[in-house]
């Protein structure tokens, strides 16, 4: 607006989109939702906009409905449907990172990721007071599907004595070792913290291997959809103003078929196929280093 542009909220992602579910925004539109989790636009997973047909038909929606560019903010099935849009269509594309899972190539984190770690890292604060007065040792199960950001980042400040990633192979044999090795050292309460999308399996499946080895007793919490909600942090809420304005100035520029992200302070454009084609690495020297400290 700032710039004369009009602008439409889509509804539901890309079901909305095809259901036409397009809301004339206004400066008011977004008055008082800076400091809520969520989305006043909602959200939906959306398995047809993988067909043309779907696509073909989306493309003609935005055009009888006056828009001519289209801001997808999201993860890699967002940005793979906006890249095949713009593609068949040439209906000019910008994407903006928004997902906690931060796996997404083109910028050093995602919407949303600073808010989840945060939240994980209440949560592990909060247990680790039953753990230390009960000493106990508990497996504590954060999201991350398919990448360990959430996990290495919230374990690393919470002081895990453990953290298993998808990234990085650790068998149950070896957390039945640091386990033990932490016991024979005096520790009396420890705790792991486990990506849900571990190759061991989540933090259930892993309590359950290493209990079978003997002489483990354990509690699990698993944290779920608590880290895709609340107030988001100081640090997302300014990625996400300035993302969302990277966003619109890419799009005044004629640019397209983009993802706008912060690396190192600025703001860098990434062919959107890289975002899914290339691989943000976990940082290796921090989960080495946290594997340093909880010795
Ligand atoms: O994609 C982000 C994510 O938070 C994953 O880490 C998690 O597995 C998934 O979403 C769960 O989402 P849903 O409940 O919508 O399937």
């Amino acid at each position: 607006m700032y710039h004369g542009c009009r602008v439409v909220g889509i509804r539901r992602g890309y079901q909305g989109m095809l259901a036409g579910e397009f809301q004339e925004m206004d400066a008011g539109s977004v008055s008082n939702i800076v400091h809520l989790g969520g989305t006043i636009l909602k959200t939906a997973r959306c398995d047809a906009f993988y067909w043309p047909e779907a696509r073909a038909e989306a493309a003609r929606l935005l055009r009888e409905a006056g828009i001519d560019a289209l801001v997808a903010i999201g993860g890699d099935g967002t940005f793979r449907g906006a890249h095949a849009l713009t593609q068949e269509h040439q209906i000019p594309v910008i994407g903006v990172p928004g997902t906690i899972d931060n796996d997404i190539y083109g910028s050093d984190a995602t919407i949303g990721y600073d808010t989840a770690v945060n939240t994980a890292l209440d949560a592990i604060d909060r247990i680790r007071d039953t753990a230390t007065s009960h000493d106990r040792l508990f497996f504590v199960e954060v999201m991350g599907r398919e990448a360990g950001f959430i996990a290495l980042a919230a374990g690393a400040a919470g002081g895990a004595e453990m953290i298993l990633v998808p990234e990085i192979e650790v068998s149950a044999e070896e957390i039945h070792r640091v386990i033990a090795a932490g016991v024979a050292r005096g520790k009396t309460s420890s705790i792991i913290v486990v990506a849900e999308g571990d190759e061991e399996g989540g933090a259930l499946e892993i309590a359950r291997k290493v209990r079978a080895l003997g002489d483990v007793e354990c509690r699990v919490t698993i944290l779920g959809h608590t880290q895709r909600g609340g107030a988001p942090t100081a640090r997302d809420r300014v990625l996400a103003s300035r993302l969302g304005a990277a966003a619109v100035q890419a799009l005044i520029d004629g640019d397209s078929d983009k993802m706008v992200g912060m690396i190192g302070g600025d703001v860098v454009r990434t062919p959107l196929p890289e975002t899914w084609e290339k691989k943000k690495g976990l940082d290796r020297t921090l989960y080495e280093l946290a594997g340093i400290l909880a010795t």
